[in-house]
């Protein structure tokens, strides 16, 4: 963290800020037997620099120096356009909640997701977005969740056909690519009330794979060097699988229209009027609104479901814990809705991986004018990141906060989450439409496949996690699944 911006007013704070973090370094000590799941070592920033470079990642999470997860509000290195990275909570709620406009989307972000999601909901601003928001947001309403439970359980059942082949064979498992392949069955099947074994579906599948790897989103060479509200050309191979998506979207749409299916998340967007307005979306914005759906919900939920079963595999107390629960909540049969708000170890469980691994690594907003938050002079077109995974591991805000502890979620222990410090799903107006939607369907896979199989990462002690669009795993992670009796 470079602090030569900070004004000198701001010097009786830190030493104030340095008492807080002594003692708060004093509350972090806790019990030596918690598990640390996979994360990089806190160091000072030019081994942290290097550490980057030598990874040959263009990542945030292995650059980050350990300062970070001890300072507020600062800016983040030296760049051209000015990053801040805003770790105190209030200035976290003034960006997000108070100022949202002065604040919005950054450029960067929304230039590399564009191709794929047009202006759809999650890159939209002002009017426009609030239009999008208010037709789409009928559609995750709980009566609709419950809608949806039925098919979010025919696609764990699929997974269950691919796990059981694997134990049945002793193959390994590549974990990610299971997870990614169950939450698009379920956005492709709540969506469109169609399977991924469908071929459209399977040729989304596999274009938006490859827009991932190749969509050049917020990373360290753009940070460092871009120019604030430059339109940077992105790569050939992501604008040409953004492309192709598109294309497939737009005739699943035009065949669900035809067939004039209903009881989806595609029938309620098409019926969806705008009650102002009384306006509909038109057949652009309805691939833009799809394409949302699929990039933001089923990479999100697949990689948070990766992290909980690696960090399971490794954790057997928490899983016989689970399994106890979840036999005592189902007493043996089929995981049913009305279970999920019941199942609430398995909850804490997913909490805490969304904690320690929150899927959207950093939120990232763009100074529309210059104006202060908290201690730092802001300039336009500054690149301001709100980073969940740093204020999750923040030292200043939590006791343990680099190890496994899903009982902090517990009721007994409710007063200990720091207040504004737990944002996985966001927070303010651009908080996410679907996280009751992923909540549930989370619980359902973790339940299901816990109670069913033993699984465990082959090589455990090879697992790093990296920030790509989602915080993943730097490489795939194999593991052994095992079928209980
Ligand atoms: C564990 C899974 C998920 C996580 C952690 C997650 C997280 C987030 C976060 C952090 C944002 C706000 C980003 C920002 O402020 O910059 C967001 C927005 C959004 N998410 Fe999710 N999400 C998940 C699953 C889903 C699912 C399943 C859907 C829908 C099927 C969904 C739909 C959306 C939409 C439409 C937005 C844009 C909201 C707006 O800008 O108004 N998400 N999500």
């Amino acid at each position: 963290m470079d602090s030569s911006a900070t004004p000198p007013a701001a010097a009786a704070r830190g030493a104030t800020a340095r008492a807080a973090r002594a003692a708060a370094l004093r509350v972090a000590e806790g019990p030596a037997q918690l598990y640390r799941p996979p994360a990089p070592w806190p160091v000072g920033p030019q081994r942290a620099l290097l550490r980057a470079l030598l990874s040959g990642e263009r990542d945030l999470i292995t650059l980050l120096p350990g300062a970070a997860y001890r300072s507020l509000t600062a800016p983040l290195g030296v760049s051209r356009r000015g990053i801040f990275l805003v770790s105190d909570p209030a200035d976290i709620r003034d960006v997000l909640v108070g100022r949202s406009a002065l604040f919005p989307k950054n450029d960067l972000m929304v230039g590399a997701l564009e191709p794929l999601v047009g202006h759809g909901v999650f890159v939209a601003d002002g009017a426009d977005w609030e239009r999008q928001r208010r037709m789409i947001d009928p559609a995750f309403g709980h009566m609709h969740i419950h809608r949806a439970f039925g098919k979010m359980a025919e696609a764990v059942s699929g997974g269950e056909a691919m796990l059981d082949a694997a134990s049945a064979a002793g193959h390994p498992v590549p974990l990610e690519q299971t997870m990614s392949r169950i939450t698009a069955d379920i956005v492709f099947r709540t969506i469109f009330s169609q399977d991924l074994a469908g071929e459209t579906a399977h040729r989304v599948f596999d274009a938006f794979a490859r827009f991932q790897k190749t969509v050049a989103n917020v990373e360290l060479r753009r940070l460092l060097w871009s120019r604030p509200f430059a339109r940077i050309p992105q790569p050939r191979p992501a604008l040409a699988a953004a492309g192709e998506i598109r294309a497939l979207l737009a005739d699943m749409i035009a065949t669900h229209r035809a067939a004039g299916r209903s009881g989806d998340i595609a029938a309620d967007l098409i019926a969806a009027r705008d009650p102002e307005t009384g306006t509909g979306f038109t057949d652009t914005e309805l691939v833009d609104q799809i394409g949302v759906f699929f990039l933001a919900g089923h990479e999100t939920t697949a990689s948070v479901l990766t992290w909980c079963f690696f960090i399971l595999g490794e954790q057997p107390e928490a899983v016989a814990r689970m399994r106890a629960e979840i036999e005592a909540v189902t007493y043996g049969g089929p995981v049913e809705f009305a279970h999920v708000k019941r199942l609430g170890f398995v909850r804490s469980v997913f909490r805490e991986a969304l904690r320690l691994y929150p899927p959207i690594t950093f939120y990232a907003r763009v100074a529309r004018e210059a104006s202060r938050i908290g201690p730092c002079a802001v300039p336009r077109g500054a690149m301001i990141l709100v980073s969940p995974w740093v204020i999750h591991r923040h030292e200043r805000l939590w006791r343990d906060a680099d190890r496994f502890d899903p009982d902090r979620f517990s009721a007994e222990r409710e007063g200990e989450i720091p207040a504004g410090a737990y944002l996985p799903f966001g927070m303010g107006p651009r908080i996410c439409s679907g996280a009751a939607f992923a909540t549930v369907e989370s619980i359902l896979i973790l339940a299901r496949l816990t109670r069913r199989y033993d699984i465990r990462a082959l090589e455990p002690g090879t697992v790093r996690p990296v920030a790509r669009l989602t915080t993943r795993p730097a490489c795939e992670i194999a593991c052994r699944v095992a079928r209980l009796a």
